[in-house]
């Protein structure tokens, strides 16, 4: 049984309600309900939620010695958090970068990623399924 914690960032709380047509409506707690009982056998998964930079760099050091993954997604603070990328690299266990959206086909602010060179790797424009696919990565 893998211990993998799943850690989301600023506005990502509003799933579901949150610009519906670019991150979908469904929300965060229903997926997560089905993930958890989808790979129940396999992995134990806690999950985090901060609008705070600081609280998820604090989440990065609590798990981080300790689980065998962290997916993340960092929400806006990939594109500008040197910080979370410090925190990622501080720790032993593979880091998921994470977007529900395509953000290479967004904004160009959006192409950018202050941490995905410091994650084992990065999924991006699958919806919430991104998450379930960098958990199969990770497991
Ligand atoms: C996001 C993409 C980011 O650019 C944006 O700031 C988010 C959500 C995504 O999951 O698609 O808050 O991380």
């Amino acid at each position: 049984m893998k211990k993998i914690q799943i850690i989301n960032g600023p506005n990502l709380n509003l799933l579901g309600r949150r610009e519906p047509g670019v991150y979908g409506s469904e929300s965060f707690d229903g997926f997560l309900a089905v993930l958890r009982e989808t790979y129940k056998e396999r992995a134990q998964i806690d999950f985090f939620q901060s609008n705070i930079e600081g609280e998820l760099i604090n989440r990065i050091h609590e798990v981080g010695f300790d689980y065998d993954g962290i997916i993340l997604n960092a929400g806006a603070y990939t594109h500008t958090s040197i910080a979370l990328q410090d925190a990622i690299r501080a720790v032993p266990a593979p880091v998921v970068e994470v977007h529900i959206s395509n953000v290479h086909a967004r904004e160009a602010f959006r192409h950018v990623s202050m941490i995905a060179g410091a994650c084992r790797g990065v999924v991006c424009g699958f919806g919430l399924d991104s998450y379930r696919l960098a958990l199969e990565g990770l497991l």
